[in-house]
């Protein structure tokens, strides 16, 4: 095999490079893990459980226009720094992942923004964990676990995951082979519907309260970590503040809007949004002023403009529209996408971001 062209001595990869795709591998029916590295040899530095954004050309023919971007969170761990992967499932209605399905081969590139994100345990040291995912929500987990592995300080991490069928989950064999080989990692794992004629040695049944504790019994003192669909992240956060776990200890990732519990009381914004209030963007990279109205975000404004600010769930989550303020002020309700530390340093999120006034940005 040719000795790869590593390029260490040089800054890591950034994303003025584009990304070249390497393999393309099933995990299951619907679910391929693509896997990109940087022409150049740069290498790759992130924190295991981030994510990045993939500009899509979905629709050739409409240029630029025809791009979607979309966020997937890493499967690969920045231990093994010479490559990245994503891990993507196909949902009926998905464009993007569909298009990544059926256009992707080896050798073609693409644009990419970030890595980015904040769902991390480097962030959170703990002596214990416990992972919680469902569907493809398993990939931070993957990403964590295998630093976590080649660090060789495993931690103790009880790894929780759910699907619908055994043929449905992701990793399970890797995943097995790590939980054989060092006593840290214990695999928990349930599915809705066993395969018909087939043993399955899991649980069985959607996660609930006793399934948790038998799965983890010391589960109040482990730092949580949870991703997979809303409704599921929604369960599991009210499973564990029923049971009077510390949730300064819980953290979530996830793609879709959020949906607030009862329990978490709402932020109160008593800014109300003039909707005839005239306000102007200045986007000073591109030397482009665009007039608006305050109820108009700054990504808004962009788009319109023609210019590229790039973007993923668009509710101020994922931190993929951070640009930088360079003067007036903006109204931001953001949902965890940006820290207090970007904030105080000037950056904004596009997508939820309302120009009020006059602003400059940095795009
Ligand atoms: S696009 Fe995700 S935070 Fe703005």
């Amino acid at each position: 095999m040719k000795k790869p062209r590593r390029n260490w001595a040089a800054e890591p990869w950034d994303d003025s490079e584009m990304l070249e795709c390497t393999q393309i591998v099933p995990e299951t029916p619907d679910t391929w893990t693509f896997t990109f590295r940087s022409p150049s040899g740069a290498w790759f530095d992130y924190e295991p459980g981030q994510f990045i954004t993939l500009d899509l050309p979905v629709d050739p023919s409409r240029g630029e226009a025809g791009n979607v971007q979309r966020t997937y969170t890493m499967s690969s761990s920045p231990s093994r720094p010479l490559s990245i992967s994503v891990t993507a499932k196909a949902h009926a209605t998905s464009v993007a992942t569909r298009w990544m399905m059926d256009h992707m081969k080896p050798g073609m590139r693409i644009r990419a923004y970030g890595p980015s994100g904040i769902f991390s345990f480097h962030r959170h040291p703990a002596k214990k964990y416990l992972l919680i995912s469902a569907g493809s929500g398993i990939t931070p987990m993957m990403s964590m676990t295998t630093w976590a592995w080649d660090s060789g300080e495993m931690p103790d991490i009880v790894f929780v995951h759910a699907a619908r069928r055994p043929s449905d989950m992701i990793f399970r064999d890797r995943l097995q082979q790590l939980a054989n080989r060092v006593p840290g990692l214990q695999l928990r794992l349930t599915v809705e519907e066993p395969e018909p004629f087939k043993a399955w040695p899991g649980f069985h049944g959607r996660l609930s309260q006793i399934m948790l504790g038998l799965m983890a019994p010391d589960y109040l003192e482990r730092e949580v970590f949870c991703c997979g669909p809303e409704p599921f992240m929604q369960a599991v956060r009210e499973m564990l503040i029923s049971l009077g776990y510390d949730m300064e200890h819980y953290h979530q990732e996830s793609f879709g809007a959020p949906i607030a519990t009862e329990a978490e009381a709402p932020v109160i914004d008593d800014v109300i949004l003039d909707d005839d209030a005239k306000a102007q963007i200045r986007f000073a990279a591109s030397e482009v002023v665009a007039t608006c109205h305050e109820t108009d975000t700054v990504l808004s404004v962009a788009k319109r403009s023609g210019l590229n600010i790039p973007s993923g769930c668009t509710f101020g989550l994922c931190g993929t529209c951070k640009v930088r303020k360079l003067s007036g002020d903006v109204h931001m309700v953001h949902n965890g996408g940006i820290s207090d530390e970007d904030i105080e340093e000037g950056w904004i999120l596009a997508c939820c971001s309302n120009p009020m006034g006059k602003v400059e940005i940095d795009a």
